[in-house]
């Protein structure tokens, strides 16, 4: 069996754990350390997960040299300093969405990842997964005929607590970062395939949206024009139930992706609905044996010698975050950290 690429995991939330529960199901992949802030809380996650070297600060992580490559899930706000840590420890960095919170921000850290030659990618996990190599295909083939309107939805209702990440200025808080960047990277991605492109910029983008107490975005919804005429509608909450959900409308039919995001999150069949104009529907299954964070690792794994994964290249994280600084802009949600 080859050698296995030891991981190490930059703090114990609850994205970190999810990582941790999936690293034994990848192919390629072993977790050797973990940090945290504290000590406790790095030997507490290290016990749970049996993990052998557990780090009382993110930089003693840094400085382990068998630790090849970091996937790092603090709060957005940290991300950028900690890439730029990471990359300047010679460690190949896995970094959960959105990239930064701004496009300046994610030049800078991009910037780093280039000078000191590791490996980055930004954590969206369903742009690893086969369904979403599946529905690319599928319109590139002209399943839908010519692509006329992408709609894409991700928000949960969450529970209003002030002290919680969602809620916080200081913490990145707000749905647009949290969950619209999901939405911004399917229709970017999406619109790129119908052009015959691996992704597409948006010529315009018009939104609205609502700020709540804590003056973060609760709700807020955008449309996008891109080139060709290929519009967008997106919808993106931390306070709004909804169907999560992306369709493709087409001139010859349209098509539905029922669980975009996180499709059969332990392996299974997840599903695909094309709908023609005076045809019947047309379910298009696509079975993994494999969990999804275990694909996205070995992902990484796969391409860690070009340094960037196809599944989200680092023209396409700087493209995304340059929508989301616009979607942010039009409905005045601009972080105490930003002005
Ligand atoms: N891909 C996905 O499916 C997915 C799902 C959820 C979240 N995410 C992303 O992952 C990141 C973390 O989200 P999460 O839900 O896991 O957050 P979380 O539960 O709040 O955990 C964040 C962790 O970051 C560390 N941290 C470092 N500086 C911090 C600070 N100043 N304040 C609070 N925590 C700090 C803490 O770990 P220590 O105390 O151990 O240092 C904390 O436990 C976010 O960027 C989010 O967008 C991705």
């Amino acid at each position: 069996m080859a050698e296995q690429m030891q991981w190490g995991i930059l703090s114990t939330g609850a994205i970190a754990r999810a990582f941790a529960q999936s690293i034994p199901h990848s192919e390629t992949g072993a977790l050797l350390a973990v940090a945290s802030r504290t000590q406790e809380a790095a030997d507490c996650f290290g016990a749970e997960f049996n993990i052998p070297r557990c780090y009382g600060s993110y930089e003693a992580l840094l400085a382990d040299p068998d630790v090849q490559a970091v996937y790092l899930a603090t709060p957005h706000p940290m991300h950028a300093e900690w890439v730029v840590k990471a990359a300047e420890a010679g460690k190949h960095i896995l970094c959960e969405k959105p990239f930064t919170l701004n496009a300046a921000e994610a030049a800078c850290a991009l910037d780093a990842v280039r000078r000191h030659d590791v490996f980055l990618m930004e954590a969206f996990m369903y742009r690893a997964h086969p369904q979403t190599a599946r529905l690319v295909e599928l319109i590139r083939q002209g399943a839908v005929g010519a692509v006329r309107v992408i709609q894409a939805t991700f928000s949960f209702h969450g529970e209003f607590r002030p002290e919680w990440r969602l809620f916080k200025h200081e913490l990145g808080g707000g749905g647009i970062l949290d969950v619209g960047c999901y939405c911004a990277s399917m229709v970017r991605l999406l619109a790129g395939a119908a052009l015959g492109q691996p992704f597409a910029e948006p010529l315009s983008v018009k939104a609205f949206g609502h700020l709540g107490e804590t003056r973060v975005d609760e709700y807020a919804v955008a449309i996008a024009q891109f080139p060709g005429d290929v519009l967008a509608q997106l919808s993106c909450g931390g306070r709004l139930h909804q169907e999560n959900i992306v369709r493709v409308y087409g001139d010859e039919g349209y098509l539905v992706v029922p669980t975009p995001w996180v499709p059969i999150p332990q392996g299974g069949v997840a599903s695909i609905v094309v709908y023609r104009h005076g045809e019947e529907a047309r379910e298009i299954h696509i079975e993994t044996g494999q969990w999804i964070y275990a694909i996205e690792m070995d992902h990484v794994a796969a391409h860690l010698a070009a340094r960037q994964a196809p599944a989200m290249p680092w023209d396409d994280t700087l493209g995304n975050m340059r929508m989301l600084d616009r979607w942010r802009a039009e409905i005045g949600m601009v972080y105490d950290m930003e002005v």
